[in-house]
């Protein structure tokens, strides 16, 4: 690698002068240079100039096992050597995909036996979007073709994904979404319950939206609902349990396909290898990618369940559908290694058994209680902290989101890497946390809340 051979700054203006970033405003950022994170190794990143960060977002929700992994290297350089590539078109296969399907349908709840692959989340939701469209279709019902989801909803970045996503932003700029989506309200008790109003009701009440979606449609035109079991880019807005079980009987008494995207929850995320054990469902559809290989090589693998397979394959016909790097051996292998390392080193378990609990309770005990933060709350290694100018009120500071930036720089410069989204930080932390690491990121957050409050006081 040469990168060594350039300054920071010159890493910087070459960035600046050929390279557009997803999610950013350019001129903003030439004007404030990029972050370049250079190397890392276990929970930490290091930027060109040798800065240690503690990371608090995996990445971007993926690097589970963790950075600096040499068996991930080695699984894909053995590939590559190998097979570095063949298609899954036209009845070949290859062995990796084979055998991660096996392992996949192995994990993933008991009905799902069936996989298709792809290189993002985004492309495995164009996927699933197609699948029960098709599935309808075959079953002799093209009309029922309507997606309920829900505002808010992160989905992903293509035109399908930001049509199936809530994101009002992304749909102004969509200029035509995919037709015959609507978007219903968000389980988000922090700011959507009423007064008085238990957990448990409320998610019976955000679950009904979903049926009044239903009726207002007909049933006969709903083909599928979907949802993020835990709302992620949205703001980490976790569900009362009431509420995945209810939408789960509303879809089954319309005859509603039940679609999850678990691109964030797949993979252990929340204590289970994927969030539908979490919550108890079983979705016709679970879209997964990101943790699969821990974000060592894109790949995403949408888990169909027994339902939508019979049809396709007792009903025949091909389905026009598919990308060149579908099932790619070398993604694949670095999968089951990454799958392996997770199995080996009791990961999912440590997050339900020790450190998801010992995450809340450090969250609330030591961040909860500041001036700044309205909420916190968790499931798994999954988190947010509420921003607000006013606990009892939940007022929040103007403008929108600034306060939650001014956090989340001083985070950075503490060695402390999270995410603002609106006026929600968010933590989702390689799943090799311990007990220490949470304590160092909570020490860093605090601290964090501490500057950014004196600096409003300056104001
Ligand atoms: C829930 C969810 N779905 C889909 C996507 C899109 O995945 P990708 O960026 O790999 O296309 C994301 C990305 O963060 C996501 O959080």
């Amino acid at each position: 690698m040469t990168y060594q051979n350039y300054s920071l700054k010159q890493l910087q203006q070459i960035d600046a002068a050929h390279h557009l970033h997803p999610f950013t405003d350019h001129k903003e950022m030439r004007e404030a240079g990029s972050r370049i994170i250079a190397h890392a190794n276990g929970p930490f990143i290091y930027d060109s100039d040798g800065t240690e960060i503690l990371d608090g977002m995996a990445g971007l929700w993926c690097v589970n096992v963790g950075y600096g992994r040499d068996e991930l290297a080695d699984a894909a350089y053995a590939q590559m050597k190998e097979l570095p590539y063949y298609n899954s078109f036209f009845k070949c296969s290859t062995p990796t995909p084979v055998l991660l399907a096996k392992k996949l349908t192995e994990l993933a709840p008991k009905h799902v036996n069936q996989v298709f692959y792809g290189s993002s989340g985004s492309e495995a939701n164009d996927t699933a979007l197609r699948l029960v469209r098709h599935y309808w279709a075959l079953e002799g019902k093209p009309e029922k073709n309507r997606i309920i989801s829900r505002k808010s909803a992160y989905h992903g970045s293509t035109i399908a994904g930001a049509s199936l996503g809530g994101m009002e932003q992304m749909h102004n700029q969509l200029h035509g979404a995919v037709p015959n989506i609507v978007h219903v309200m968000m389980p988000y008790a922090y700011e959507l319950s009423l007064p008085g109003e238990s957990d448990h009701d409320f998610g019976l009440r955000a679950a009904k939206a979903v049926e009044d979606a239903i009726l207002e449609a007909g049933a006969d035109k709903v083909a599928a609902f979907i949802g993020e079991p835990v709302m992620g880019a949205g703001g980490v807005k976790i569900p009362p349990m009431s509420y995945w079980p209810e939408v789960q009987r509303i879809c089954r008494k319309y005859d509603v396909l039940l679609m999850l995207d678990e691109v964030i929850t797949g993979y252990g995320r929340t204590g289970e290898w994927f969030a539908a054990q979490t919550f108890g469902i079983e979705p016709d559809t679970i879209t997964t990618a990101k943790a699969l290989t821990s974000g060592y090589q894109p790949l995403s693998a949408l888990l169909v369940g027994d339902r939508i397979a019979a049809t396709l394959v007792e009903k025949g016909g091909e389905f026009y559908h598919g990308y060149t790097y579908a099932g790619h051996p070398v993604a694949c292998a670095v999968a089951l290694k990454n799958l392996e390392i997770m199995e080996r080193e009791g990961l999912v378990e440590r997050v339900k058994n020790d450190t998801g609990p010992y995450f809340a309770k450090a969250l609330q005990e030591r961040i909860g209680g500041h001036d700044l933060v309205g909420e916190v709350r968790s499931i798994g290694l999954m988190g947010a902290i509420e921003i607000v100018r006013d606990k009892a009120t939940k007022e929040r500071f103007l403008p929108a989101g600034s306060t939650a930036v001014l956090v989340r720089d001083h985070a950075v410069a503490q060695g402390m890497m999270l995410r603002a989204t609106g006026d929600t930080m968010i933590l989702s932390p390689p799943l090799i946390w311990t007990r220490e690491t949470i304590d160092m990121a909570c020490d860093r957050i605090a601290k964090a809340l501490d500057l950014a409050q004196a600096d409003l006081h300056k104001r």
